[in-house]
């Protein structure tokens, strides 16, 4: 089956801006995509984060939402369904991934300067250890960092580096491993289940919790029935499953998997833990029964945990997103290889050598991609690994990345064969493409709000 496992039933008109109005856009906001107005956007790969198209059943749902402040109907309705899927017994309702952090975080970093280690923090995880004054630390496989070598769980944690760093730290000095499932920042590449269970041994003798950044958790279910020995032919529920029976709690960011456009998550197992989250989450995001979502949001959730697990619809998912890395392979663009599940990482450090990872290749791609087509993308890189708070060093990513992350069952191929025909003739004139310089950098985060001008003054 070649077709969508879907037929639309409305749609959003979109436009393409001309290129001396987009330059004008694109100056105005101080070359930084994450201030463009999305009016001025042709096809929108800023995130694939609370960008999804909910489905018919979802919009039904949403009507159906209990509003109450206590004891919501639906978010016992949805209470369930998580407890299904996850096996978790305690559900803690926020309004989206980083809340999940904010609450969970300061309550496993039981001092300053405990390590919290993981396989790829992302940007919020890693901001909210800095703030609860722990340390983060990644130890993803060498392989991570090697764009051009194809190795099919990229996303898996180095349990060697693990191990070592047990022996010379001491467990005491760690407070949690975090395993974020896909691993969005080396490229939403999977981690492999064989891996999960190692990770999860290595935890367990040391006395160390495991927690998941299960964000994509159905996208790395599927891509492990793809890739691993032994886990064909499994449903992607099972596969989800097995992870989260891994694992001593997890946080999630709903606005991915969940098919939804805003919420989150905080699972655990155990109850003392759970009784100290509790009051976090009445103070920072709400009452126990819905944690800053309305009561349609959780209606809609409950339904989207569920659609997110279909086999047609992962298979289509996964598919699309394989499709456009396909055709910027084609096209001789440098992508992050084999592509993972929600995005293609172009990786802008290769295909623009004469920038270096302190003008920001990846952001430099970014801007470039606007200017030529009115597509956006976003910098995964150097800019968005920000400073160590101690030394004030940028700190330097894996790899240069400029992301193309797809939102869930909004655009069509045409849409993204226009986006690789855009970046195939970018990388036609790419050494042309110029660095940037910060103008503005902001204290935290700053990739979200940072000012450029280009190296070229002739043209800043
Ligand atoms: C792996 C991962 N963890 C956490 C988050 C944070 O979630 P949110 O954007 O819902 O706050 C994201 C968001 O993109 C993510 O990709």
């Amino acid at each position: 089956m070649k077709g969508e496992p879907f037929r639309i039933k409305m749609v959003e008109p979109i436009r393409l801006l001309g290129r001396a109005e987009r330059e004008a856009r694109l100056r105005e906001a101080g070359l930084n995509v994450f201030l463009l107005r999305s009016a001025d956007v042709y096809v929108d790969l800023l995130t694939d984060s609370g960008t999804n198209a909910m489905s018919d059943r979802q919009w039904a749902a949403l009507v159906t939402g209990d509003e109450a402040y206590a004891g919501s109907r639906s978010w016992h309705e949805l209470e369930e369904v998580v407890r299904r899927i996850t096996g978790f017994p305690f559900v803690l309702p926020v309004h989206q991934g980083r809340g999940a952090e904010k609450v969970a975080i300061p309550a496993l970093v039981r001092r300053e300067g405990q390590f919290v280690l993981g396989n790829a923090h992302f940007d919020t995880t890693r901001a909210h250890i800095d703030l609860a004054g722990g340390r983060p630390v990644d130890l993803y496989i060498p392989e991570a960092a090697d764009t051009a070598t194809p190795h099919p769980f990229k996303g898996d944690l180095d349990v060697e580096r693990l191990s070592a760093f047990l022996d010379e730290h001491g467990a005491d000095a760690v407070a949690a491993v975090i395993l974020t499932i896909t691993s969005n920042t080396v490229g939403g590449q999977p981690v492999s289940l064989r891996n999960a269970r190692e990770v999860a041994r290595i935890c367990r003798a040391a006395g160390v919790p495991l927690f998941l950044d299960a964000a994509r958790f159905a996208e790395n279910a599927w891509l492990v029935r793809e890739r691993e020995e032994g886990q064909a032919g499994r449903s992607p529920a099972a596969i989800a499953r097995d992870f989260f029976d891994l694992a001593d709690g997890a946080f999630v960011s709903a606005k991915k998997d969940g098919l939804v456009n805003i919420g989150g998550l905080v699972l655990c197992r155990d109850e003392e833990l759970y009784r100290r989250l509790a009051p976090r989450v009445v103070a920072y995001e709400g009452f126990l029964t819905y944690g800053g979502m309305a009561g349609r949001d959780l209606a809609a959730l409950a339904v989207g945990l569920e659609e997110a697990l279909d086999p047609a619809y992962l298979a289509y998912r996964v598919g699309q997103v394989r499709r456009l890395g396909a055709w910027l392979l084609e096209a001789g663009v440098p992508i992050q290889e084999p592509v993972g599940g929600h995005a293609v990482f172009v990786d802008a450090g290769r295909l623009l050598p004469h920038i270096p990872p302190g003008r920001y290749p990846g952001a430099a791609l970014a801007a470039e991609l606007y200017l030529e087509c009115g597509v956006r993308g976003v910098e995964v890189g150097s800019l968005l690994m920000g400073r160590d708070p101690e030394t004030g060093e940028e700190r330097r990513a894996p790899a240069e990345f400029l992301r193309l992350a797809v939102p869930r069952r909004v655009y069509t191929d045409n849409h993204l064969a226009d986006v690789a025909e855009g970046l195939a003739r970018v990388a036609r004139r790419a050494a042309g493409v110029r660095g940037l310089r910060m103008t503005y950098e902001p204290p935290a985060l700053r990739h979200f709000l940072a000012r450029f001008r280009w190296e070229d003054a002739a043209r800043g």
